[in-house]
């Protein structure tokens, strides 16, 4: 069944109200690949209405950042999403998400600020923003998110605990390509040279797990080996860190469960991942 295409935020907003069963609700900028996908089958797994918004959400994007080239494609997008049955696609105009008057931000604080916060200071108050309009409008009961955006993660499940939205976020494990390149939107910038280049951003976090199944556990002397990893294949590190998945604080001492996320410019674009070491 074709999805039923939505822009006008109030209908959306009727529809919603009247809705029975349990809404699932995936929030995206669109230029679907499998990762979104993923959450989009998850969604379907424990929801009776899937609804995904399609939206490139402007004031996430820094001033020198890419909103105008972002990839767009909503005709792909919508047969993608009619292949999965979904019910309602939401993509709303910027007119109507931040009107000439918009005045109102959520900013969620200090672990916004750390890791991809450090190059993207207002990045996170752009998202958690938008999807606080979004959960108002949909009041979904579960909200679909994958691990690669492992910050966006932790800072939206802070924002959703400490506003008191009755959503639940569901995170989803990163889906890669066969070659172990994680999927992102991003990776279309890339060209054939540079998407070989980018699979050391995955090689480096295996090497990351291989050096603590070695009994190495310090994160300087593990971060040092992913950087000379990355340096190699002409990656500029924005950030490697290693850090306690629920506080995003730095770690020194990498124990099973922790997290190491790193962002790298290949070919001027800006690529993210992370792993849970185990
Ligand atoms: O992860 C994304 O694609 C975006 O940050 C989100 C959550 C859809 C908000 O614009």
């Amino acid at each position: 069944m074709i999805p039923i295409l939505i822009n006008s935020i109030e209908e959306m907003s009727t529809i919603c109200r009247q809705m029975i069963g349990k809404v699932g609700f995936v929030p995206t900028m669109g230029f679907l690949h499998q990762g979104h996908l993923s959450l989009v089958k998850e969604a379907k797994r424990i929801s009776d209405v899937i609804i995904v918004s399609i939206f490139v959400n402007p004031t996430q994007f820094g001033a020198n950042e890419d909103l105008s080239n972002y990839p767009r494609n909503i005709e792909r997008d919508i047969k993608l999403l009619t292949e999965l049955d979904v019910d309602y696609i939401f993509f709303p105009t910027n007119e109507q998400m931040y009107p000439n008057d918009f005045k109102t931000w959520v900013n969620v604080d200090k672990i916004t600020q750390v890791l991809c916060g450090r190059s993207r200071p207002t990045h996170f108050r752009g998202v958690t923003t938008i999807v606080t309009k979004l959960m108002n409008i949909i009041e979904p009961d579960f909200m679909f998110m994958g691990e690669k955006d492992f910050q966006q993660l932790v800072v939206l499940r802070q924002m959703v605990k400490d506003l008191n939205f009755k959503t639940k976020i569901v995170g989803c494990s990163i889906k890669r390509e066969r070659d172990g390149l994680a999927l992102s939107s991003r990776n279309k910038y890339l060209t054939k040279i540079g998407r070989e280049k980018a699979l050391c951003l995955n090689k480096s976090l295996l090497l990351a797990q291989k050096l603590f199944n070695e009994n190495i556990q310090s994160s300087d002397e593990i971060i040092a080996q992913m950087t000379d990893l990355i340096e190699d294949n002409e990656g500029v590190i924005d950030y490697i860190e290693a850090f306690d998945p629920n506080t995003l604080e730095h770690i020194t001492n990498i124990v099973s469960g922790s997290r190491i996320a790193l962002a790298i410019v290949i070919e001027n674009t800006r690529l993210i991942d992370n792993i849970k070491i185990n």
